[in-house]
């Protein structure tokens, strides 16, 4: 007895310390199969939803029990012992099983040879599971002590494995929330990188480094409908090459792929390349050859209508649960709009902006000599203002600033602006007047009134001696003094009745020299040094013959 009451507490204080469901079954079977003579254990959970009994683990069963009581789940509405346990929460000791009416007809056969103890685990006041012991009738059925020490030692496991599930639950829960947090926050993100930029290309990086970073998936890429087909947008996938048929750009044929079939039925689909290899479509064979073995696309919607495709792929098989794609349709669909909205502001901005430049390009239609100046000002200017290293928003009023610098001369007749003689516009008194008229022309423009000072002083001399109101240095806007070096360089440069255009080299000298009087030296020093930098390329489209002729020197 003595011995049986050491083996109890030594088993009680070892199954506490264990943190693994399997380890305390494990431990408890053979614990009890040590304790007291049995022929075999063995332990079911109960499952909640299903309303069954699973088994867990067994010892000692001889083979032919192991279909019956290792395999299959047991429904307490069939065994009415199951039921009568789960009811009343107690055990049940059938020394005949062959004539007990709370067994099947099945399994009072097959135990028609033993004694059965029924053991409820019980933890909360609710039954976790169920622990059978079977002894041989030819020894003596479990007496009272017996079945004490059995019940005392699965209650024990019982509680242990009920602190084990609740502790792996807070996790679990704990890991969801945080997932949850995740989400939202990405969502969050994603909506300050659509209303801090209406840019397409910085929607796209922000989603596809948050989409990356939450399902740790090796490559993601972005696919828009354009005509009746899909084109790829952008992609990413760290460390593995990606394929010339999922580089952006590249036009997607149709065809029996996840990406297409997520496009046709506007429903996210996902594959597994498991074994089959022999018969893929080429996106799926290019998806495999670059290590590809799980692949999910969801559909981009706006308004029922699929707008693109969000590819997702990883190395490993079934790396997409339901859990991850529900967090991944959220994020699409936070794209999708904010992929829309950069679209229709796309659209709008382009609408504007050629309204503008036909308004510019009436301008300097007037006169032969000065075709194309407005958006070679435009283009020279914004290339400075980034040089600058200035912001986006501010290279944009400078761009729009030498679009329209000139617009006030469209109240001034043609037989002006096409005057003959060397006059300069400083020179000529009707002239003088048109950044003020441009203004005057602008000035009920909402979306312009940040582009306005750029016009109205991009006559101010650094000096303080120009027009029109005599600005000195950097009291003049910086965007005037920009669109003023612009503006000079592609007078220089370009071909006039009465002189040849400079060379490139002549007109950056020229700009030298007025640097400090007629210009600000740090603008003519960056333009300087970007068109040394820059020789013959993004300007060369700008200005092709001063620049093909630069190339050639
Ligand atoms: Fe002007």
């Amino acid at each position: 007895m003595i011995d049986t009451f050491n083996a109890v507490i030594e088993g009680s204080e070892r199954l506490s310390g264990l943190a693994d469901v399997d380890e305390v079954v494990k431990d408890l079977s053979r614990l009890l199969k040590r304790l007291v003579k049995s022929r075999w254990i063995a332990v079911y959970f109960f499952d909640r939803e299903r309303r069954d009994f699973a088994p867990a683990r067994s010892y000692g069963l001889p083979s032919r029990f192991v279909p019956v009581f290792r395999e299959m789940p047991l429904a307490p509405d069939k065994i009415p012992l199951l039921k009568g346990m789960l009811n009343k929460k107690q055990h049940l000791l059938l020394t005949d099983p062959s004539a007990s009416d709370l067994l099947p007809a099945k399994l009072r056969k097959l135990l028609r040879n033993l004694t059965l103890l029924a053991v409820p685990m019980i933890a909360r006041n609710q039954v976790i599971g169920a622990v059978f012991i079977a002894r041989t009738r030819e020894l003596p059925p479990f007496s009272q002590d017996e079945v004490a020490v059995i019940r005392d030692m699965v209650s024990h496991a019982a509680l242990v494995v009920s602190h084990i599930q609740i502790f792996d639950e807070s996790l679990d829960m704990a890991l969801d929330l945080a997932g949850r947090i995740d989400v939202i926050l990405t969502l969050d993100e994603i909506n300050k990188a659509i209303s801090s930029s209406l840019s397409r290309e910085k929607i796209l990086e922000t989603a596809m480094e948050h989409v990356e970073r939450i399902t740790r998936c090796e490559f993601v890429a972005i696919l828009q409908v354009e005509g009746s087909g899909l084109t790829v947008t952008a992609s990413y996938a760290g460390g593995l090459s990606v394929p010339d048929i999922l580089q952006a750009g590249a036009r997607l044929p149709r065809g029996r792929f996840a990406a297409w079939r997520a496009y046709r039925t506007g429903r996210s689909t996902g594959t597994d390349y498991s074994g089959k290899t022999n018969c893929l479509s080429d996106m799926d064979a290019a998806l495999f050859s670059m290590g590809i073995r799980s692949l999910m696309a969801i559909p981009l919607m706006v308004r029922d209508e699929v707008k693109g495709v969000l590819m997702l792929g990883d190395t490993e098989t079934g790396a997409f649960d339901r859990g991850s794609t529900f967090t991944i349709e959220k994020i699409a669909s936070q794209m999708a709009v904010a992929l829309e909205n950069a679209q229709l502001y796309e659209d709008m901005r382009s609408l504007f902006i050629n309204t503008i430049s036909s308004l510019a390009n009436a301008i300097d239609a007037k006169s032969p000599w000065t075709k194309g100046h407005s958006e070679r000002v435009m283009h020279i200017a914004a290339h400075i203002a980034k040089e600058m290293g200035l912001p986006e928003t501010t290279v944009e009023r400078i761009r729009l600033g030498g679009l329209l610098h000139d617009i006030g001369k469209i109240g001034v007749i043609e037989a002006v602006l096409e005057k003959p003689a060397a006059l300069s516009e400083d020179e000529f008194p009707p002239l003088r007047a048109h950044p003020e008229k441009g203004i005057a022309i602008l000035s009920p423009i909402a979306q312009l009134r940040d582009v306005l000072p750029a016009i109205l002083h991009h006559h101010e001399r650094y000096d303080g001696t120009g027009y029109p109101k005599g600005l000195k240095g950097e009291d003049i806007p910086l965007a005037a003094r920009i669109v003023a070096v612009a503006d000079a360089f592609d007078a220089m440069v370009s071909e006039r009745p009465y002189r040849k255009g400079f060379d490139i080299g002549e007109a950056i000298g020229e700009l030298r020299r007025g640097a400090g009087s007629q210009f600000d030296p740090k603008v003519v020093d960056c333009f300087a040094d970007y068109v040394k930098r820059n020789m013959g390329k993004e300007l060369s489209a700008v200005f092709p013959e001063v620049f093909s002729k630069a190339a050639g020197e």
